[in-house]
């Protein structure tokens, strides 16, 4: 248990929001949902949103989630899942789009509505609801691997100009047109939601990013190009978890092992060098893997204790 990380996580008052991203398989469903038991757990109200289009999370819990409601995790009480599914918010927010740029599609709409960004858009816009709305004292997210995660979160920067500059030459051209100017309202609107979200996401004291990695090159390399990125956006990277740790107890001669944690120590050392200023945590390498409720309570005990 690391008791920096816990004081980090836990709710004061306000609503925490605590994301975990990294580089693809390393880990961060695990240490989500392990995050979001815990504190549902120890009776706070919590929510895991999934932002990554696989079924994880219902794989992990073992039961159904959707994007269109949060749904209660069975056997236990206090917390809510979500699946944020891009195709889903695709189609909502295309209908969101569609309905404010109304009687304009034909000039400028469709352009709009086919972008390339059009799913992490619409999946940063259903995100966005979640920071609006926070009726939990925790929610958790569990990202898509790093590239993706960025690209969304990036993506309001982008969309909050592109809103501006629609906002602007639209209102011109439904001058000319004669056209009600306040089709323009939802616009202007979705420009300020997105503006307070990324507020929310720098608040290092409502929001905590921690990025999970294994102590391997790849994955380290990852997290320095992460933590870059995120800061570039505003958004301070807090802590780290490091996966899959070999402990020297299971190694008992076995030469293989022995090998395998003699390389995760020296990255160990180089994480602690470049990554010294953010908390720390480590969690063992398993001898199963983690898809059950209980093998999540023991990873959400080693993390942040009983
Ligand atoms: N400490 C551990 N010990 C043993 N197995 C682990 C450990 N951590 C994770 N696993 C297993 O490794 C696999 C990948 O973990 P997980 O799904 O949490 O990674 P992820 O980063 O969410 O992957 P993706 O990028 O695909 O979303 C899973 O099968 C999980 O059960
Ligand atoms: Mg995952």
């Amino acid at each position: 248990m690391n008791k920096d990380i816990n004081q980090l996580m836990l709710p004061e008052g306000a609503t925490k929001y605590l994301f975990f991203g990294g580089k693809g398989g390393v880990g961060k469903t695990t240490a989500a949902t392990a995050t979001a038991v815990w504190f549902a757990d120890h009776g706070y109200r919590t929510t895991i949103v999934s932002t990554d289009p696989t079924v994880s999370l219902s794989a992990m819990f073992n039961q159904e989630i959707k994007g269109d409601a949060r749904v209660p995790i069975r056997h236990v009480s206090n917390l809510c899942g979500l699946n944020i599914n891009p195709n889903d918010a695709k189609g909502v927010f295309q209908k969101r789009l569609n309905s404010v740029i109304g009687q304009m599609t034909g000039t400028f709409g469709s352009d709009i509505v086919s972008t390339p960004c059009m799913e992490e858009m619409a999946t940063f816009d259903q995100f966005v609801t979640f920071l609006e709305e926070p009726d939990s004292d925790v929610i958790v997210f569990d990202t898509a691997p790093t590239g993706k995660t960025l690209r969304e979160l990036a993506m309001p920067f982008d969309w909050a100009g592109f809103l501006q500059k629609q906002i602007q030459e639209g209102k011109k051209l439904a001058q000319m047109m004669n056209m009600d100017s306040n089709a323009f309202e939802d616009l202007e609107r979705d420009k300020r939601r997105y503006e307070e979200a990324l507020k929310v996401l720098g608040n290092r004291s409502t929001t905590v990013f921690t990025l999970v990695l294994l102590p391997e090159r790849l994955p380290i390399e990852e997290t320095h190009s992460a933590i870059t990125g995120l800061g570039r956006l505003g958004i301070p990277v807090q802590a780290l978890v490091v996966n899959q740790c070999i402990l020297s107890e299971v190694i008992e001669g076995n030469r293989f092992l022995a090998a395998r944690a003699k390389l995760q120590s020296r990255y160990m050392e180089e994480i602690d060098t470049r990554f010294g200023k953010l908390i720390r945590s480590s969690l063992p390498l398993l001898d199963r893997d983690v898809s059950d409720l209980s093998t999540l309570r023991e990873v959400g005990e080693i993390l942040y204790g009983n």
